[in-house]
């Protein structure tokens, strides 16, 4: 059966420069008589059909545009925080996301089956605050539908010009996954049945984009005067400055990981993705390996990794276990915090 394919735009209204000292005029004006209605929403291209998941995913997607607004200034710090910020509160977002949630590049034009993408798996807080923040996203959407399946297109910019340490591990390991952040026009994500399971930069690339040339220097963590970098990968950066179990979440990472890297976990659970996972699984980064938290506890219990038959010392398995389930216990804290639903289940 052929794909049944239906769009539905929004172009939300933008101001040329020229039209800046009107607006001006405009705004004092909007102050005035200002409504609590949508703000900047042009609904002159109006839907043709409608449906409860069509009305969500214009919802998360204008959610997205407000927190996150390209700025002129593609080095702004301020703005990636901010966004960054409100983000990780954004409350349709929030309660629409799936957990787990997979990331990564469309492999084809048009192939909107995110199975048929290589992708990482994550927990959705982690995903919106250090991943979705690192775009900027134009005041338009399009949304798509393919029989059940609803696709957003939300036009992008990347934030390409920060130092090496504001991005979540260095993409530039891979020209192509590189390029494909800095020149992809759009970010696809897939919603189904009220849930959001996904999200894919698309396959469609603008080549007249610029590009900032970074060599990859072979490490995948580093530390330098500021500190240990990337600092986005760190609990600093993933909770808020006043949650207060970010050191106890750190502690108990850190004395996990130094066993998962005794243990051979980081060999295939690195960006490099040595054993081809799909989703890969990411352990050597502190906000990464906040999606598997519970998992990790589960797989080397039932000594099913490392493979073939986990580990074979029983004190040694022993203590990973109790390290994991440490490390577990403080992530669900922490991100309770936070206002994040806590399941044990497949994180
Ligand atoms: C030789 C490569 C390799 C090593 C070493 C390894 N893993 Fe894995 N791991 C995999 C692959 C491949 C998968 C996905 C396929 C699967 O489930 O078998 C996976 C899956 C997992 C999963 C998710 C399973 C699921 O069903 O969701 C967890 C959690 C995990 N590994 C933790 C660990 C931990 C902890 C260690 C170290 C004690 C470890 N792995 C060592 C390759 C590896």
């Amino acid at each position: 059966m052929p794909n049944l394919r239906k769009f539905y735009s929004r172009y939300l209204r933008r101001a040329a420069p020229t039209h800046f000292v009107l607006l001006g005029i405009v705004l004092a004006l909007a102050l005035f008589i200002y409504t609590p209605q949508a703000p900047n929403v042009d609904n002159s291209v109006s839907a043709v059909e409608t449906s409860p998941d069509i009305e969500l995913a214009k919802k998360v997607a204008k959610e997205i545009i407000a927190a996150c607004p390209i700025v002129t200034d593609v080095k702004n710090l301020a703005a990636y925080d901010s966004c960054a910020q409100k983000l990780s509160q954004l409350k349709t977002l929030r309660d629409t996301m799936n957990a787990p949630f997979f990331w990564g590049a469309q492999s084809k034009v048009g192939n909107y089956n995110i199975k048929d993408s290589q992708t990482t798996e994550f927990d959705p807080f982690v995903w919106r605050r250090i991943y979705l923040a690192t775009f900027m996203f134009k005041a338009e959407l399009q949304i798509e539908q393919v029989n059940n399946l609803i696709v957003i297109h939300l036009p992008t910019q990347f934030r390409n010009q920060f130092d090496i340490g504001a991005y979540p591990y260095p993409f530039w390991h891979s020209s192509k996954k590189w390029n494909s952040y800095q020149q992809s026009t759009e970010l696809l994500l897939f919603l189904e049945q009220g849930k959001l399971k996904g999200a894919l930069r698309s396959a469609v690339v603008d080549p007249q984009r610029p590009k900032v040339n970074h060599a990859w220097d072979g490490k995948w963590v580093w530390t330098d005067a500021h500190g240990k970098q990337p600092y986005v990968t760190l609990y600093t950066r993933l909770f808020s400055p006043s949650n207060p179990h970010v050191a106890k979440v750190d502690a108990a990472y850190r004395a996990f990981e130094a066993k998962l890297r005794q243990n051979a976990c980081v060999v295939c659970h690195s960006p490099d993705n040595a054993s081809k996972q799909n989703p890969l699984l990411i352990l050597s980064y502190p906000n990464q390996a906040i999606s598997l938290r519970h998992e990790t506890v589960r797989q080397i219990k039932e000594k099913r990794m490392p493979p073939p038959a986990g580990i074979f010392d029983d004190q040694e398995r022993q203590q990973l276990i109790e390290l994991a389930q440490t490390f577990a216990q403080a992530g669900d804290q922490a991100l309770a915090y936070e206002g994040e639903k806590i399941t044990s289940g497949k994180n």
